[in-house]
């Protein structure tokens, strides 16, 4: 029931509206039977957004496009893998003080780990944006080789040094071509997401039947790349999995429960 004593929960973005974490989160506090409720805000003026959570007291909030970088600066604390990635996915308010956590990077690292030994692994990351660099931290960090093959060279070239430079010799930029030797592919650009549901980040033809394929893309949660991969035999970890694990952080921190993370995918998958 809501009551006076309920906790708020949110996630800030602009746009808002298709956000699956509400129902994500809420399916997960009826479950434990928690007095929380997670609500979507969309918010143009974070500034404003960030005085008025402090103001109502607001217990912690998720912070989704086009906000996780511009929020850093609005924080009281920062957690160093967070700050490493320069991005801030979720906020807890811990008695005024504000601390900013990036799950993205857990979420994704536990998908992966949860099929495969990452120590020693090579493994390509399409894309060099705010996902990309949450991937290319955490799995630099479980001893991993990444490669950067990215769009614009000069965006891939500033998250290898800013990978190496926390974790020496670990990245490198490449390009399509080098895919033969690596062991995990994980696409973090936003092709082949609804409705250009055809495109794909890399044609079958750079697949082969070893390679480990992730898609952070969700929607749809079979993606061209996905059913390319499958077609050849590949093992196939689908978006859903990085967005579930870095919910299920999300709540951990948000509550200091375990999240109960087959009620949270199954509320997303409802929603597919
Ligand atoms: P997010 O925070 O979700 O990772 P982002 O920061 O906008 O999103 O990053 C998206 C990434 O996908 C970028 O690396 C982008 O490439 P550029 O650095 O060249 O902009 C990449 N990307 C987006 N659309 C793409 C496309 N059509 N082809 C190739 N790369 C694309």
């Amino acid at each position: 029931m809501i009551d006076s004593k309920t906790k708020i929960i949110g996630v800030i973005g602009k746009p808002i509206g298709h956000s699956m974490s509400p129902a994500m989160h809420n399916a997960a506090f009826s479950r434990l039977g928690l007095n929380y409720v997670y609500l979507g805000f969309e918010v143009t003026d974070l500034q404003r957004a960030i005085d008025g959570m402090r103001a109502l007291g607001i217990s912690g909030f998720n912070v989704t496009i086009p906000h996780k970088i511009d929020i850093l600066k609005y924080l009281d604390k920062i957690d160093t893998t967070a700050k490493r990635i320069s991005a801030v996915n979720t906020v807890v308010n811990d008695n005024g003080i504000l601390t900013g956590y990036n799950t993205d990077c857990a979420g994704a690292v536990d998908a992966l780990a949860s099929k495969v030994k990452l120590k020693g692994r090579k493994i390509a990351v399409i894309g060099a944006g705010g996902a990309a660099r949450a991937i290319a931290f955490g799995v630099a960090e479980k001893g991993a080789h990444i490669l950067i093959i990215n769009r614009t060279l000069a965006k891939g070239e500033k998250l290898v040094s800013d990978v190496n430079g926390f974790f020496p010799d670990s990245s490198k930029c490449g390009t399509i071509k080098e895919l033969e030797d690596v062991d995990i592919i994980v696409n973090t650009t936003p092709i082949g997401m609804n409705p250009n549901i055809h495109a794909t980040p890399v044609g079958k033809e750079f697949l082969r039947k070893n390679h480990i394929i992730m898609d952070i893309v969700y929607n749809p949660i079979e993606t061209q790349f996905l059913r390319d991969a499958k077609s050849l035999g590949c093992m196939t970890i689908s978006g859903i999995e990085m967005f579930v694990g870095q919910g299920a952080k999300s709540f951990e921190l948000f509550t200091e429960n375990k999240a109960p993370k087959e009620v949270m995918r199954n509320a997303v998958l409802n929603l597919l």
